[in-house]
């Protein structure tokens, strides 16, 4: 039987670091509230003129060199991002022309922080009905829609990239299910009201500062809580497998009490999850492919063993998929 299995990952993160302590310049907050509520101590931040097909770009090469994939034997790009360069064409499309890919379709996937989750539950169907490498990225210039002025949201986010290529195989392991899911009812409470057809760009629209994320803090994080735990539980128990099975549990890094709150439910030591929300904040899609590789490149993912990834975000999605390295 054909299976798909990562067969390479890859990450990006920008040079400039914006430290907590620089944000207290901007607006009225402290590191240590930051570090208590958040964890995050530190994010990185795009250059100018970097956009997200340039983070992409970096995070995909390494991911393609890790895979021993060369660009013209993929068969599909898919971009996880709501921050592409541009609305039309797709950042994938952008990719795809870059790396050379000639052969490859390609298109962007807008699931916000579940992106990657989502386009990796899309790259394992894809592989095990015929196509034979999937390039999947999750990419964000999230300084690019955030509200400096607003110190709800602007403490929480970064840019960054994470790239990981999806490969046919014969055998046992690799991706073993992805378990995608949305509810719309919650689509208020993460959202960018203006710059779409909603709210069309338009000097109104800038002096409503509605090209930025707003966000119900609060309320995400109790429902950001509560659809980690189930979506794992509901993993788990589609293979009839326990917590102790789990070797490594990588979820999106958006705040270090909602995860611990999630470890803490599911009584899952925090030394079997994967943390680097305090170097880069919420990065959104690029969070989970980036917390992966980095797992990849320190040999905390180790071959024949158990991982998890999951993630929740705005829309409101939340996922998870289980994967036997
Ligand atoms: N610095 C100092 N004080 C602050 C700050 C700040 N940056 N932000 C808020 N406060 C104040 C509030 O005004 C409030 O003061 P008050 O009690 O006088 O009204 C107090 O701190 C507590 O505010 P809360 O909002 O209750 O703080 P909370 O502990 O909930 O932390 C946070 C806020 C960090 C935003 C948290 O709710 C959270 O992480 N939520 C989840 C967000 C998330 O994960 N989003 C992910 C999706 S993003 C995507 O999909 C693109």
């Amino acid at each position: 039987m054909i299976r798909a299995r990562i067969s390479g990952t890859g990450s990006y993160a920008p040079e400039r670091v914006m430290t907590n302590t620089d944000l207290e310049q901007l607006v009225a907050t402290s590191d240590d509230w930051i570090r208590e509520r958040t964890g995050i101590r530190e994010r990185r931040i795009a250059a100018p003129g970097q956009a997200c097909s340039d983070l992409g770009m970096i995070a995909a090469e390494r991911a393609l060199k890790a895979a021993g994939v060369g660009a013209s034997e993929l068969d599909m790009i898919l971009v996880a991002t709501c921050t592409p360069d541009m609305p039309l064409p797709s950042t994938a499309c952008l990719l795809q022309h870059r790396l050379g890919a000639t052969r490859a379709a390609a298109c962007d996937i807008a699931a916000a922080c579940c992106g990657f989750v989502y386009a990796l539950g899309m790259a394992d169907a894809y592989v095990r009905t015929g196509l034979r490498h999937v390039l999947v990225v999750g990419s964000e210039v999230m300084s690019a829609i955030t509200d400096w002025t607003d110190r709800n949201t602007c403490i929480l986010f970064g840019d960054g990239a994470g790239a990981a290529v999806v490969s046919a195989f014969e055998g046992v392991g690799g991706i073993l299910s992805t378990h995608l899911h949305s509810d719309g009812t919650l689509s208020d409470l993460i959202l960018v009201p203006g710059g779409g057809s909603r709210i069309c760009p338009s000097g109104e629209m800038l002096s409503e500062r509605a090209q930025y994320i707003k966000m119900k803090g609060n309320e995400t994080f109790k429902v950001a809580v509560r659809t980690l735990e189930e979506v794992a539980r509901e993993t788990l128990a589609a293979h009839h497998m326990e917590v102790e099975d789990l070797d490594l549990y990588i979820p999106h890094q958006a705040n270090l009490r909602i995860i611990k709150a999630v470890a803490d439910r599911l009584r899952l030591p925090l030394e079997k999850v994967v943390l680097n929300m305090d170097r880069y904040g919420n990065t959104s899609a690029a969070s989970v492919p980036l917390a992966l590789d980095e797992a990849v490149r320190e040999g905390r993912v180790k071959e024949g063993q158990l991982v998890m990834l999951g993630a929740f975000g705005a829309g409101l999605t939340w996922a998870s998929a289980l994967i036997r390295w």
